[in-house]
């Protein structure tokens, strides 16, 4: 009789245990296969499809490549940082021990198809260096890949003096218009941000000035980027 009640305690304790066990454990695993199972990278991930995506984009400078004077273009490296919400990536932290974000691969969900509209064909697009994003419960994802692009600088007055080149660079979404996506920048000024976490003013030749992030202002425009206008300084050697 004794042991058999002892027996049953025990039972229950090694099931209560169990169960206190598994209840905590939620892997990260899980949790994707939960916000994952219905999920379409393919589309715009807004519940209502009447609203605008809301975007925010910056290319921090990291190194000046090149500058070519005579053809007016740049080659910059860069980390183009780009946050969004997606409306289906959002989960209750509490359900998911405390899981407040997780990190996928960028291939993964949806990504805004973002290019570098005065940048050269071959380097306008996607950056093709694979990272991964950060999805965080609230829906907002986090992706900064590094990007280097070459970027025709149209010649506008006064664009090159003697020791200034000037040039504004567009970045903006190739297929989704104002009504679909909504772009902003995420610092005026780009430079002081960049300086802060990766900016390397290691060019021979060249160094930024100042540049400037603004969204693009024109009420015709359809497909409004953010223009990210600097200007380069060069620099001189005396002997
Ligand atoms: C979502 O969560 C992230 C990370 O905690 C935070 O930085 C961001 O401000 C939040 N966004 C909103 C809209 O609350």
């Amino acid at each position: 009789m004794y042991s058999s009640k002892l027996l049953a305690i025990t039972c229950i304790f090694v099931v209560v245990f169990i169960q206190n066990c598994y209840a905590d454990a939620i892997s990260e695993s899980d949790l994707r296969r939960a916000i994952f199972e219905h999920y379409d990278k393919l589309v715009r991930p807004v519940k209502n499809a009447a609203t605008a995506i809301p975007v925010t984009a910056s290319l921090y400078p990291v190194a000046i490549k090149d500058v070519d004077v005579k053809d007016h273009i740049v080659k910059l490296d860069t980390w183009f940082y780009v946050k969004w919400h997606d409306d289906y990536l959002t989960w209750d932290p509490s359900s998911y021990g405390g899981l407040e974000a997780l990190r996928v691969p960028a291939e993964e969900v949806w990504i805004p198809d973002l290019t570098v509209y005065s940048g050269t064909p071959d380097t306008m697009t996607h950056p093709t260096v694979h990272t991964n994003v950060v999805v965080y419960a609230n829906g907002t994802v986090l992706w900064v890949p590094p990007f280097t692009f070459k970027s025709r600088c149209p010649a506008t007055e006064n664009q090159v003096t003697d020791d200034h080149f000037k040039c504004t660079i567009s970045v903006g979404s190739w297929t989704y218009d104002v009504t679909l996506l909504d772009l902003h920048e995420k610092h005026e000024d780009v430079l002081e941000a960049a300086k802060v976490e990766a900016f390397q003013d290691i060019h021979h030749e060249w160094t930024i000035e100042s540049m400037h992030a603004k969204k693009g202002r024109r009420p015709s425009l359809k497909y409004v980027p953010v223009n990210h206008l600097f200007y380069q300084q060069a620099m001189h050697f005396y002997q």
